[in-house]
C-alpha cells in the first residue's frame, strides 16, 4: 500500500454544498486564500443544484452541509456516496450537531467539520487528509476484492486440475471395456433366439447401463479436454433452435410448454457450435427435470403449469459490471455489449442453502433419479474458455433462471 503523502500545495477540487449564504461565503474565503490558485472551488445550496455541478465536473472533495432544504441528515451522504463514489466527503456540522459529525463518520463520511471552530489551516489540512483516506480506502476496496477473486480462480483452478486428471485417467480406462461390453450385449441379442422374454429384458437393461456409464465417461472427457473448442461464426439462436430439436423428446414426454423470445437482432458472434448446443441441453433438461420432480413430490392434485422461456437479447454490461457473478468478471469490459440467453423455468427451484453448491463437480440432488452432478460444471467449463458467463438463480414467484452471456 502507498505511504501517506500529503503535499498542501497540490491543486484540489473542491465543492461546497451549503445553503446558508454566511457559511458559504466564509468557507469560499477560507478556501481562495489556502488553496493553489489553481484549483477549483464550486459552491451552491442544494442537493438538487449540487447534482448539475457534480454531472459536470469531477471533485475531490466535497463540503456538505446536512440541513439543506431539499435533504436532510444522512439522506444527503448517502446520495453523494453513491453518486460519487471516488469523491470524498467532509461533513460540515453546527456547533450543536458534533454527535451527528461523528455517526456520518460511521456512514462514509472521511472528516467532519465544525462550523465557527476551524480555521484556514485547519480546513486545507482536513480537506487534504480526507482525500488522501479515500484514496487508500478505494486501494484497499480494489485489493480486496482482485484478492476475492483469484481466491475464487484459484479454488476453481484447483478443483478443476484434480477433477480434471482423474477423470481423464479413470474415462480412458474404463472406456475399452464398455465398448466391449456394449459390443458383446449388441452382438448376444441378435444372436439368441429363446422364446423365454426374460432375456432379451436382462440384455437391453444391460445395454442401457453400459450406455448411461458411457454417457457419463463422456462428461468426464468433456469435461478435462475442453482445450480443444472449434470456434466458428454463427447465430445463437439457430443453437437454441437445433438444441431444443434434440431435446423434443423429453419435452414432450413431460408435457412442457416452450415459449420462445428469440430476439431477431442478436449479432453473429464466434462459438463452437457443439459446445454451446451442449450447454443448452444441459440447461433444458436441467428445467424439465426440476419441473417433473416437483410436479411428482408436489402431493397437490392441481397439475402444473411446466414452461421454459427461452430468451435472447442483445444488451450493455452495467459500469461496475454487477450482473456478472465476480470469477467471470475478467471477461468483461464496464459498459461492454453482450449477447444474454436466459432459460426460465417453472420447478422447484434451488434451495438457498444449495445454489452455492449447484456448479461443483458431482453435487446433485437427483441421484436417486440418476443425476452425476457434472452438467453444470461442463456447462460452467465451456462459457470460461468463451469468455463468457453462466449463472443460476431462483426466479421471483418460483423455478429458477438460468442467464449465459457472451460478449460481442
Ligand atoms: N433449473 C433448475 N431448477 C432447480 N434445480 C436445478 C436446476 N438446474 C440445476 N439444478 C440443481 O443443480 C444440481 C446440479 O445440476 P447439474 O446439471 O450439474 O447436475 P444434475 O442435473 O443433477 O446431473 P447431470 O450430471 O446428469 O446433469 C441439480 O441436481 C439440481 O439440484
Ligand atoms: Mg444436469
Amino acid at each position: 500500500m502507498s505511504k501517506l503523502e500529503i503535499s498542501f500545495k497540490r491543486s484540489i477540487a473542491v465543492l461546497v454544498i451549503e445553503d446558508n449564504q454566511v457559511d458559504r461565503r466564509i468557507l469560499h474565503s477560507m478556501l481562495t486564500k489556502t488553496l493553489t490558485k489553481d484549483s477549483v472551488i464550486k459552491a451552491t445550496d442544494s442537493l438538487t443544484t449540487a447534482e448539475n455541478l457534480l454531472n459536470e465536473h469531477t471533485f475531490d472533495v466535497v463540503i456538505l452541509d446536512l440541513n439543506l432544504p431539499d435533504s436532510k441528515g444522512t439522506k444527503s451522504l448517502d446520495y453523494l456516496n453513491k453518486k460519487c463514489p471516488r469523491t470524498a466527503i467532509v461533513i460540515n456540522t453546527g456547533a450543536y450537531d458534533e454527535d451527528l459529525g461523528i455517526e456520518t463518520l460511521r456512514e462514509g463520511a472521511q472528516d467532519f467539520l465544525v462550523k465557527g471552530k476551524y480555521s484556514s489551516y485547519i480546513l486545507n489540512k482536513t480537506l487534504h487528509y480526507a482525500i488522501e483516506r479515500k484514496r487508500l480506502e478505494l486501494e484497499l476496496k480494489e485489493a480486496n476484492r482482485q484478492l476475492k477473486e483469484t481466491r475464487n480462480q484459484l479454488i476453481q483452478a484447483e478443483k478443476l486440475k484434480v477433477i480434471g486428471g482423474l477423470a481423464s485417467g479413470v474415462a480412458h480406462e474404463v472406456r475399452n471395456p464398455l465398448a466391449t461390453i456394449l459390443y458383446g450385449v449388441t452382438f448376444l441379442s441378435k444372436q439368441i433366439k429363446v422364446d423365454n422374454p426374460q432375456y432379451q429384458l436382462v440384455l437391453e437393461n444391460i445395454q442401457e447401463a453400459t450406455n448411461k456409464a458411457n454417457t457419463i465417461i463422456t462428461d468426464l472427457l468433456d469435461f478435462s479436454s475442453l482445450s480443444e473448442l472449434k470456434k466458428e461464426l454463427g447465430n445463437l439462436n439457430d443453437v437454441i433452435e437445433k438444441a431444443l430439436l434434440l431435446t423434443n423428446h423429453e419435452i414432450n414426454k413431460h408435457n412442457v410448454q416452450v415459449v420462445k423470445n428469440l430476439s431477431p437482432v442478436i449479432p453473429m458472434l464466434e462459438f463452437d457450435k457443439n459446445r454451446i448446443e451442449q450447454v443448452l441441453i444441459n440447461l433444458f433438461m436441467n428445467a424439465i427435470y426440476a419441473m417433473s420432480d416437483c410436479s411428482q413430490d408436489a402431493s397437490a392434485s392441481e397439475p402444473m403449469d411446466k414452461k421454459i422461456t427461452i430468451t435472447t437479447s442483445a444488451v450493455k454490461l452495467s459500469d461496475d459490471l454487477k450482473e456478472i457473478d465476480l470469477i467471470y468478471q475478467k471477461n468483461f469490459a464496464p459498459s461492454q455489449r453482450v449477447v444474454s440467453i436466459t432459460v426460465t423455468d417453472t420447478g422447484s427451484g434451488i434451495p438457498a442453502d444449495k445454489i452455492d453448491k449447484i456448479f461443483d463437480p458431482f453435487y446433485t440432488s437427483r441421484r436417486a433419479r440418476g443425476g452425476v452432478g457434472l452438467g453444470l460444471s461442463v456447462c460452467q467449463n465451456i462459457m470460461q474458455i468463451h469468455n463468457g458467463c453462466i449463472s443460476i438463480a431462483n426466479g421471483p414467484s418460483c423455478g429458477a433462471v438460468a442467464t449465459l452471456i457472451f460478449p460481442i
